[in-house]
């Protein structure tokens, strides 16, 4: 026989499981809810693309593309990428199915796994999940005020606090070339001091310095210029209005000029939702326009805007307000002896069919084990079946939450659970 082998997940993965995944649980049924008010629809999309997608979308001198990407060939030696973002896979799906075709706005929201190589650390993961949104053919800038307002009303009722919207405008492709003029300028003096791939980025896109991870970069951009003295007439009129809508809707903003965003396809509003609470992994999420995109990959002339949200950190931030989530069994059966294990099996089932969460005992334990058992997966209420409450027809009950305790009659436990739980069977 081949010796056992033991293995461990990839690093920088993790399995999610009870009680944790009733927190994504909970995020996931809260954004639908959210999301649908605004309608936005869901839309599921593959978790493998062709690799050109995000290197057009994202930009060939980013981190994602220089240095992330889960690439490899196929069989058929085609390049294929694990999706290392969202919105480049939502927007091939609307140029494709030509869902500019429907009337605008468009909106998706979107889930699942995401995958880029970056060191692990607290916050930073190689798979981990977001939950996005993509609004497309609206060029107002109500919609950014929208889609930040819907994001706020999903924090608050998930009982975030603290929370800090960052905000800026990073301007088009009008504003761009003097700005990008003045970032060389800054930088010139410093080039040789910059890390090999900033050297690099300096001349093909300097934007990207801004956005390097490295500490010595981060020290050498203090005092850059900021894109929002280089915005054109346009842009800065569109930023107005859209601050201007933020203090109407009292969504607080801090404005951040230093915040370019990681992704080259965004145009004008970019923001980043922060908490202090997450030590140096801190957006929670983080969004902005990318009114070129569609464009740029053959589809007609249409705006979007969208953003998503890191489900680890959301979490992360939920499980720090100790908040306990269900689910917890409405009723536990505790059968004593043969008989009673056979009766209690077909209480449950019945029970089940009538919409509530039942466990049973079956492996002949002990009452006092049986209770203990119940009062662990805090369990509303227990019913004990022996061999007298059989003979007789009267189960007894006993409700763990106010210690209450009496008998029904066995024919009728569906009927009394009902009545002593508001809102069930469901
Ligand atoms: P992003 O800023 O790259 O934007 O990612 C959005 C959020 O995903 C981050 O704020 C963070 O919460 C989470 N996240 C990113 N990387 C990791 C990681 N390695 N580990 C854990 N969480 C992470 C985008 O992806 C854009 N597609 C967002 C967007 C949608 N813009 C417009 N529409």
């Amino acid at each position: 026989m081949t010796p056992p082998q033991q293995f461990s997940a990839l690093k920088g993965v993790q399995d999610i499981f009870p009680p944790d995944v009733h927190l994504w649980q909970k995020v996931e049924s809260l954004s639908r809810e959210v999301f649908s008010l605004y309608g936005f629809e869901e839309i599921r999309l593959p978790i493998i693309e062709p690799t050109g997608l995000f290197v057009r979308s994202i930009g060939e001198t980013s981190d994602i593309v220089e240095k992330e990407m889960y690439t490899f060939p196929d069989k058929a030696g085609r390049s294929i990428t694990l999706r290392p973002e969202g919105t480049a896979p939502v927007v091939r799906a609307y140029i494709e199915h030509h869902l500019y075709n429907l009337p605008s706005p468009q909106k998706f929201f979107y889930s699942g796994p995401m995958f880029r190589y970056e060191r692990p650390q607290k916050g930073r993961f190689r798979q981990f999940y977001q939950i996005g949104v993509e609004a497309f053919g609206a060029v107002s800038p109500l919609l950014d005020a929208e889609l930040l307002s819907m994001l706020k009303i999903l924090l608050e009722r998930l009982g975030m606090k603290d929370l800090n919207f960052e905000i800026n405008s990073v301007g088009c492709g009008n504003c761009r070339p003097a700005y990008r003029t003045a970032l060389r300028d800054f930088f010139s003096a410093k080039l040789g001091s910059l890390c090999p791939d900033c050297q690099r980025r300096y001349e093909a896109n300097p934007l990207r310095i801004l956005d390097c991870k490295v500490d010595r970069c981060i020290e050498l951009r203090a005092g850059a210029p900021f894109i929002t003295d280089f915005l054109c007439s346009e842009c800065k009129d569109h930023f107005e209005k859209v601050l201007s809508a933020l203090r109407r809707l009292n969504i607080p903003y801090t404005l951040n000029p230093n915040m370019v965003r990681g992704l080259d396809y965004y145009t004008r509003t970019a923001f980043e939702v922060t908490s202090e609470h997450l030590g140096s992994q801190k957006a929670v999420a983080a969004g902005g326009r990318y009114d070129r995109l569609v464009e740029e990959f053959g589809g007609p002339p249409t705006p979007g805007m969208g953003f998503a949200l890191g489900m680890e950190r959301l979490t992360e931030l939920l499980r720090e307000t100790g908040e306990i989530v269900g689910p917890f069994p409405d009723v536990y059966i505790a059968p004593l002896g043969e008989r009673a294990i056979m009766e209690g099996f077909l209480m449950a089932e019945r029970l089940r069919a009538r919409g509530f969460l039942v466990e049973s005992g079956y492996d002949g334990s002990s009452l006092r084990s049986q209770l203990r058992k119940a009062n662990r997966i805090t369990a509303r209420f227990v019913i004990i079946l022996g061999e007298d409450e059989l003979s007789s027809g009267r189960a007894k009950w006993k409700n763990l939450g106010d210690g209450s305790q009496g008998d029904v009659e066995i024919r009728k436990v569906e009927e009394f659970l009902a009545s002593a739980s508001p809102g069930k069977p469901r």
